[in-house]
């Protein structure tokens, strides 16, 4: 696992292994003192003679020796805080890059609160390990190491007994970290859970304050961080014995080492000396020691998280090139395209060609499949079977962003950043003067309601754009594909706004759009796109008809149906306006 985070630190893998230099440095300089003291008792001892100046070396050794750890303990810790925030910002910056090119899907299946964790959470966790588990737990353990071969080599009777305690203390560690990973996985799906609760939560407030108080989604809301709670204690509980075990043994290797070595210096198996040394060292590596073990419980924890992390980098993303786009026009065809999102197929066989310059309308029922034969033209999802080609080319043979250039795409659901109206339309054409995002905003209709604004159109659109009325968002995006000019328009009509004067607008900024344009428009007023090239009719994922009005009128039940029920509301507009003005 080690190995593997180690890979994320690219070209701040340096830095890590020079931390590391630099924490060794350290560790030796802390260890030395007690080799000084050693050196202090072993004339006592012997009862040889001792000046002032030798003592006085070893104490300014000892001092100079503390200077000396604290100095590298923060070099290696600046050096390794270094790398690992900077493998941090490598790490959410190339996670990003792979979420832009996953088939939405994916990314809507995992739900924001479980990718929020990841790239939040998970990604932070990485930060242990390479600030301190690494470099620190290196030192902690080669130090104590070298300590023991040095006294091996004087005396390997007392350099064993010194290891006494070490064999129970891995025992403790071992069993807390088995003990640990049978609960670690609960613990993380649980904390993944209430991630996603939370933010779904968060998001679904305007329902809840409506239709669902004290509901269902409050009882979910409040189960899942229960259940953080509960598997969070549990995990604790199965470490805890054996952590106070270890904690508990390792400062006692001392113990180990007093009783049964003064009986061995008295039997003469050993000297005095070295069994001063072995207690003096015994006490020198207890404490690295304990550090190594405020690392060990977070290992299950860090191997959970990169676990995680990895899973999302491997998802399979879109079929896609870098090719660039190379269609001799802009032709739109849609090849026996077959789609599911899960399991059941959406759209069956469907065979459509849109000529270039023509304006094309998708109608059908709710659900019949228009928004997502319009998803899969801008390859937010790969087709389960078929082709969908651009002057000939298939888009899976071309780059995203050489297909985001040909395509302008007026979603259903309008989504703004928090950022200006202004900085919103410019997202269109980020090379845009502020010049041409205002004549864009102009054209699709927006300034009637930025001259309203306060702040006009320097005003923050909100999360999500929740400032603005469906219509003005709406009107945010067509003035986004007015500024991006792209050849090819597909416009996803939303069906929230159908007041008169709102439409009106709408139709005036929607002409802007797509003048001279290929034009894909999915039309629920079906009053707006008599005059369509071609008509084509979706019922339940299936392309049953194409034609012009005139002609699916004639021939097409479906769009006698829907024609109806067009003619329908519009005849209950009427009505109800009319009531209106009686009234
Ligand atoms: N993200 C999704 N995951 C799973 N199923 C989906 C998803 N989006 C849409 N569907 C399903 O696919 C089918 C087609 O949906 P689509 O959004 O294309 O319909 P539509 O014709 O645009 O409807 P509307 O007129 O209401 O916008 C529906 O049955 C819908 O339930
Ligand atoms: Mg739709």
């Amino acid at each position: 696992m080690f190995k593997r985070i180690l890979g994320y630190t690219g070209t701040y893998r340096k830095t890590t292994y020079a931390a590391v230099v630099a924490m060794l440095a350290g560790m030796v300089a802390q260890v030395l003192p007690f080799w000084f003291i050693y050196q202090i008792i072993k004339p006592v001892l012997t009862h040889e003679a001792m000046t002032a100046e030798y003592v006085i070396w070893r104490i300014a050794a000892i001092a100079l020796c503390t200077i000396l750890y604290a100095v590298f303990y923060i070099w290696g810790l600046s050096l390794s805080h270094n790398a690992a925030y900077n493998t941090l910002k490598n790490l959410r910056i190339s996670l990003q890059g792979k979420l832009e090119k996953l088939p939405l899907g994916v990314i809507q299946e995992k739900g924001v609160g479980a990718i929020k964790k990841t790239f939040i959470d998970d990604i932070e966790t990485i930060e242990l390990p390479l600030a301190h588990a690494i470099p620190e737990g290196i030192s902690n353990i080669a130090v104590p190491v070298l300590v023991f071969l040095g006294m091996f080599l004087v005396d390997w009777k007392m350099a064993l007994l010194a290891l006494a305690a070490l064999p129970l203390g891995a025992l403790a560690m071992g069993m807390m970290y088995r003990s640990g990973t049978s609960k670690m996985g609960d613990y993380y799906a649980s904390a993944q859970k209430m991630n996603r609760t939370i933010v779904e939560y968060i998001n679904g407030m305007e329902v809840v304050k409506v239709f669902n108080r004290d509901g269902e989604s409050y009882h979910r809301y409040e189960r899942d961080i229960k259940n953080y709670r509960d598997f969070t204690l549990a995990w604790y509980k199965v470490c805890w014995p054996w952590m106070a075990i270890y904690n508990s043994l390792v400062p006692c290797v001392a113990l180990f080492v007093l009783p049964v070595g003064a009986y061995m210096v008295m039997q003469g198996v050993s000297t005095l000396p070295n069994f001063a040394l072995a207690l003096c060292m015994s006490f020198g590596i207890s404490a690295p020691l304990l550090r190594v073990m405020n690392f060990w419980p977070t290992i299950a924890r860090i191997d959970f998280a990169v676990s995680n992390l990895e899973q999302m980098m491997n998802e399979e993303p879109l079929a896609q090139s870098t090719a660039v786009f190379t269609g001799h026009n802009h032709d739109v065809c849609f090849e026996n395209v077959r789609f599911s999102y899960k399991d059941a197929e959406v759209l069956h066989n469907v065979t459509l060609d849109i000529p270039e310059g023509s304006l094309t309308a998708l109608v059908g029922e709710s659900g019949s499949g228009k928004s997502t034969l319009a998803k899969l033209l801008v390859h937010f999802y790969d087709v389960t079977d078929g082709a969908i080609k651009i002057g000939g080319q298939d888009i899976r043979q071309m780059s995203l962003e050489a297909l985001n250039n040909q395509i302008s795409y007026v979603a259903q659901e309008q989504f703004l950043f928090n950022i200006s109206l202004l900085e919103n339309i410019r997202l269109g054409r980020p090379a845009a003067t502020d010049a041409e995002v205002m004549v864009a905003a102009e054209k699709a209709q927006c300034g009637e309601f930025l001259t309203r604004l306060e702040n006009g159109i320097h005003t923050m659109a909100g999360d999500g754009g929740k400032q603005l009325s469906g219509g003005e968002r709406q009107r945010i995006s067509l003035a986004r594909a007015i500024l991006k000019d792209a050849p090819i328009v597909v416009l996803d009509e939303a069906t929230a706004f159908m007041d008169p004067e709102n439409e009106e607008k709408m139709n005036e900024a929607i002409a802007e759009v797509i003048r001279g344009k290929t034009v894909i428009v999915i039309a629920h007023r079906l009053q707006s796109i008599i005059h369509a090239d071609q008509i084509c009719v979706l019922d339940a994922g299936n392309l049953v008809a194409v034609g012009s009005h005139t002609a699916l009128i004639a021939g097409c039940s479906t769009y006698q149906r829907l024609w109806q029920a067009a003619e329908g509301s519009a005849q209950w507009k009427v009505t109800t306006s009319r009531e209106g003005e009686m009234i």
